[in-house]
């Protein structure tokens, strides 16, 4: 499959069209942004990870019965997908308080939560993706009822599937960020999974005032070693 003409280009991928209608190229870049595109920077080699890495998460989250937008990856950044109709939600699961749910609700990071979180934010750059609830969402008429319940659905079963898969690994799944799409009348999960949208800690590495992050934290906090963790969890999920 080639790439045709260049759909969209996002803050880490690129979009191409291909002579079939129903699928797409994404291309990946080594581009990285944070808090909103405020910060941009590079991370030599990330593309190759977060294509690869994700492909491999799609494929074994297909097994487990998660429809995908996976179809088949053709090289080294290149991968074809289902062309889906992105659902506008920024789906995110929490196993331990980080980041931005820490800030808010005044919990320290790595704070055990009593059990797994989903919240939605509208995936809306200008808006700064704020957050919203069911209600809203339907309000603003981004999903059906039917679509949320399945999205949560997926997303819990992404959430135990992952938990599994990373503690084999010695790593805690902290928390994740999900996009899902339309095709052809179904809800398949879509976008990427990776460091740069998930948040691996080095299992026992941590407890409430310390961690080791292996992902985007390295970049977004200026942490140092941003290649290395993404190299150390390429390396571990047996990539390289
Ligand atoms: P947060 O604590 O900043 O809300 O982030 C929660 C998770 O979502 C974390 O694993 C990083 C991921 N994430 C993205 O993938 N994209 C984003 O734009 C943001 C803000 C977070």
């Amino acid at each position: 499959m080639e790439k045709k003409e260049q759909l969209y280009e996002g803050k880490a991928k690129k979009v191409f069209a291909t002579e079939n209608p129903d699928y797409v190229i994404v291309s990946y870049k080594d581009d990285a942004t944070a808090f909103n595109g405020l910060k941009k920077g590079t991370i030599a080699g990330k593309g190759v990870i977060n294509n690869k890495m994700s492909n491999l998460m799609m494929k074994m989250l297909e097994k487990k019965g998660i429809p995908t937008h996976f179809v088949e990856e053709l090289d080294d950044r290149n991968t074809v997908v289902k062309k889906v109709q992105i659902v506008p939600l920024e789906v995110i699961i929490r196993n331990v308080a980080a980041g931005s749910f820490s800030k808010k609700y005044g919990v320290p990071e790595g704070t055990i939560l009593a059990n797994p979180t989903i919240e939605f934010s509208y995936k809306n750059d200008e808006l700064g993706d704020p957050l919203l609830n069911t209600y809203h969402a339907l309000a603003l008429r981004l999903a059906t009822k039917e679509e949320i319940d399945t999205i949560t659905n997926m997303a819990f079963a992404v959430n135990d599937a992952m938990k599994a898969f990373f503690k084999e690994l010695n790593i805690d799944l902290i928390d994740f960020k999900l996009e899902f799409g339309r095709y052809k009348g179904q809800i398949v999960l879509a976008d990427e999974i990776s460091p740069d949208t998930c948040r691996f800690w080095e299992a026992g590495s941590w407890d409430t005032t310390k961690h080791v992050s292996l992902d985007k934290d390295r970049f977004r906090r200026d942490l140092g070693g941003v290649e290395d963790a993404y190299a150390e969890i390429f390396k571990r999920i047996g990539l390289n």
